[in-house]
């Protein structure tokens, strides 16, 4: 009932009975005992875990005086909460929760919440479990909101990742549990490299359950979401995945097995999001090349063009380059310089100061987002030498990312390459270390890629114009998926 625009700009999504019962489950499998376990919900809006935390606390002292236990717990379970409102229904909700289980006896639960910033609140109070629902959204933090949170932070600071610092802060250092939903960005994303350093060296994660985006029940949300358990003190370099389908209620789970996380603890983590794709993750773990071992960097396309909206033409001319707008790359990996939708114009006059804009190397061109509901994250062409030599030299708009060759003859040629992005078998390994429909250039730099060496196959095969389940099949072949 909350109006959307509150809801988007606090980050208020309210966690349903299910998650919360399996994020509890994963807790209490990473070591906590509900019998004396200090929790904190650094963000607990109406209480969605605190009641079921203290339904369990209770079940654990069955047998206790019910006084004991009202007093026991009050003084083991904190909520932190910034909206007023949402801390007195948390407050009212967990009384409720003890009234009911302990048959209206028991005395008062005290101020178990308080309202805060919990990213200001100053207390240097541990818990043996942090968890929680934390807010997420791109947030401006001053010079000394910073600095608690400056070891985890790398360029814009995201609420979810600075809460997730709070946690490692607040969660003892020897067996602290720390069990949060949260976004599945940090697991890829360059700017949370720090926070995935942070949590290599604190807090490794126990267990991992991504929850699937059919289930729809973060009304509005569009990120792809999961429930984490981290535990401090003691290395785990193999967490295991889970696949988890949920309506509010009821929830079913899919293990995944173990994964392994890489050996550079700010590269990105490779981690299946389907079961389907599990033996691929593992195989990508072990995969020792990248892109540059292939001979390519990633940039993305130079032109902004609505900086240069009055250098737009509809003509050549001798001062112009065509302009490869996205467009340019079709749905089905085939280049075509064409400039169709709205604004769109075929060439761009250059000046004397824009000559970095111009791109004179062929190279494979991939599309920088596409639509959700698109079948594939990564969508490919080559823009051929043949081209570019032909206008002698073009320009590339920034939807689009580049995979520009090092050298002069790369050890994976474009049209090799062009076509190996564009099979399911990449798709679903790129999947594997991002859930977002962006496409980076530091995630394609970061892909786990088969050895060189064996492209020569899909090389040859390209040769006799191969379908595209041929393509694909080589591709499987190659990254050991058959
Ligand atoms: C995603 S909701 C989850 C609430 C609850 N844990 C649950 O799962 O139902 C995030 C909550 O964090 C609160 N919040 C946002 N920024 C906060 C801050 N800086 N300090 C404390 N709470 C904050 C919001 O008001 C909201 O209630």
């Amino acid at each position: 009932m909350l109006p959307s625009e509150m809801r988007s700009k606090g980050g208020v999504y309210y966690t349903p009975p299910a998650l919360v019962g399996r994020l509890l489950d994963a807790a209490e499998a990473a070591g906590i005992d509900w019998a004396t376990a200090h929790v904190l919900d650094p963000a607990c809006g109406g209480g969605a875990f605190l009641g079921p935390v203290a339904s369990r606390m209770i079940e654990h002292l069955r047998g206790c005086n019910r006084r004991v236990i009202v007093r026991n717990i009050a003084t083991r379970l904190r909520g932190l909460e910034i909206d007023p409102f949402a801390a007195w229904m948390s407050q009212t909700f967990l009384a409720a929760t003890l009234h009911s289980a302990l048959d209206g006896a028991g005395g008062s639960i005290g101020e178990a919440i308080t309202v805060c910033d919990s990213l200001t609140h100053r207390s240097c109070e541990t818990f043996d479990l942090v968890i929680g629902n934390p807010p997420y959204g791109r947030i401006t933090l001053t010079k000394e909101e910073r600095e608690p949170f400056r070891r985890s932070l790398f360029g814009h600071a995201n609420l979810y990742g600075v809460f997730l610092d709070l946690a490692v802060h607040k969660a003892k250092a020897d067996g602290g549990v720390i069990a949060y939903v949260t976004p599945t960005s940090f697991l890829s994303g360059e700017y949370f490299k720090n926070l995935r350093g942070l949590l290599a060296a604190e807090a490794n994660p126990v267990s991992l359950d991504l929850v699937s985006e059919r289930t729809g029940i973060f009304d509005g949300v569009l990120q792809e979401t999961m429930l984490a358990v981290f535990r401090r003190g003691e290395q785990v370099r193999s967490p295991a995945v889970s696949f988890v389908e949920a309506t509010e209620a009821k929830l079913s789970r899919k293990r995944g097995g173990d994964i392994a996380l890489p050996e550079d603890p700010q590269a990105p983590w490779v981690l299946p999001r389907s079961p389907r794709a599990v033996g691929l993750a593992r195989r990508m773990s072990a995969m020792p090349d990248r892109l540059a071992d292939w001979g390519y960097k990633v940039s993305t396309g130079p032109l902004v063009w609505n900086r240069y909206k009055e250098q737009l033409r509809t003509r050549a001319s001798r001062s112009t380059v065509p302009i490869i707008w996205a467009e340019a790359v079709s749905a089905d990996g085939e280049f075509l310089l064409r400039s169709d939708r709205r604004n769109h114009l075929p060439f761009l006059h250059l000046e004397a100061s824009d000559e970095w804009l111009r791109v004179k190397r062929g190279c494979v061109l991939l599309q920088r987002t596409t639509a959700k509901e698109q079948a594939r994250r990564l969508v490919a062409a080559e823009l051929p030498q043949g081209v570019v030599d032909e206008h002698g030299s073009v320009t590339v708009e920034n939807h689009l990312n580049m995979l520009i060759p090092l050298v002069e003859r790369p050890k994976v040629d474009t049209q090799t390459l062009a076509a190996f992005m564009n099979s399911a078998v990449a798709d679903e390994a790129f999947r594997c270390i991002s859930g977002s429909v962006a496409v980076s250039a530091y995630e394609i730099e970061s892909l786990a890629l088969p050895p060189h060496e064996d492209m020569r196959q899909l090389s040859i095969v390209l040769r006799n114009h191969p379908t595209r389940i041929e393509i694909d099949r080589t591709c499987a072949e190659i990254y050991g998926t058959p």
